[in-house]
């Protein structure tokens, strides 16, 4: 399974980065607004430290204006994936910029046919947001087992990012599931390396071996 951060804060990507452990990001409106800086100049540098696909959401609600934004944002790398939300119009643009060979990814998917719409239009990737199904009292996982089975049903090539990951239970869910992508935040990739049982047992063999080194001393 392939990890992407869901983030657009350099530090937290170079944090990553340089243990190995992602193979992508993606960005937002919401999470570019948190970093106070020139857009494209922000991605540009993201795509200079990952080494892989990086999401760049589009502004634009019709489909005109979706795919100027998408064509601009394809020249700041040749890792753009421009993200594109799962609307008529957006499809419509997917649709264009597949044919132009630009990487798409549709966000804000909640439906598995939505994600079959999109998949259709020639999507890259689509984007189906758990933690937000979850928040209002449904399944969020679910839709992800609905893409991924339908997916599989007919060899569809798009690949499925797993979005809007709250904790690790749902990072392990999406693995299990088979779903090509989990996009995580990085305060959920911290918890990811955590459990008490390796602090407890790390503080005992430490300890152990103090006692050890005691002994062959004959301290
Ligand atoms: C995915 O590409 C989105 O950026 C993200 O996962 C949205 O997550 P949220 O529901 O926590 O805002």
């Amino acid at each position: 399974m392939k990890f992407f951060l869901d983030t657009a804060n350099i530090n937290e990507i170079k944090k990553y980065a340089e243990l190995g452990l992602i193979d992508g990001v993606t960005t937002n409106p919401t999470l570019v607004a948190k970093e106070k800086r020139e857009f494209k100049e922000l991605i540009k540098e993201i795509c200079s430290i990952v080494d892989g696909p990086v999401s760049a959401e589009v502004i634009s609600t019709d489909a005109e204006g979706m795919i100027k934004e998408a064509e601009e944002l394809s020249k700041i790398a040749d890792n753009i994936v421009v993200k594109i939300p799962m609307t008529r119009d957006g499809l419509k643009a997917v649709k264009v910029l597949s044919e132009e060979g630009i990487d798409t990814n549709v966000t804000l998917v909640f439906s598995p046919l939505q994600a079959l719409l999109a998949a259709k239009a020639g999507a890259t990737y689509v984007s189906p947001f758990i933690g937000r199904l979850d928040d209002i009292g449904h399944v969020g996982m679910g839709l992800v087992e609905d893409v991924v089975l339908i997916f599989n049903n007919y060899g569809i090539e798009t690949e499925v990012i797993v979005s809007s990951i709250r904790h690790p239970w749902h990072v392990l869910e999406a693995a299990k599931i088979g779903a090509d992508i989990a996009t995580i935040p990085p305060s959920v990739m911290e918890k990811l390396f955590n459990h008490p049982l390796t602090d407890i047992g790390l503080e005992r063999f430490l300890k152990d071996w103090e006692e050890y080194k005691r002994v062959i001393k004959g301290d």
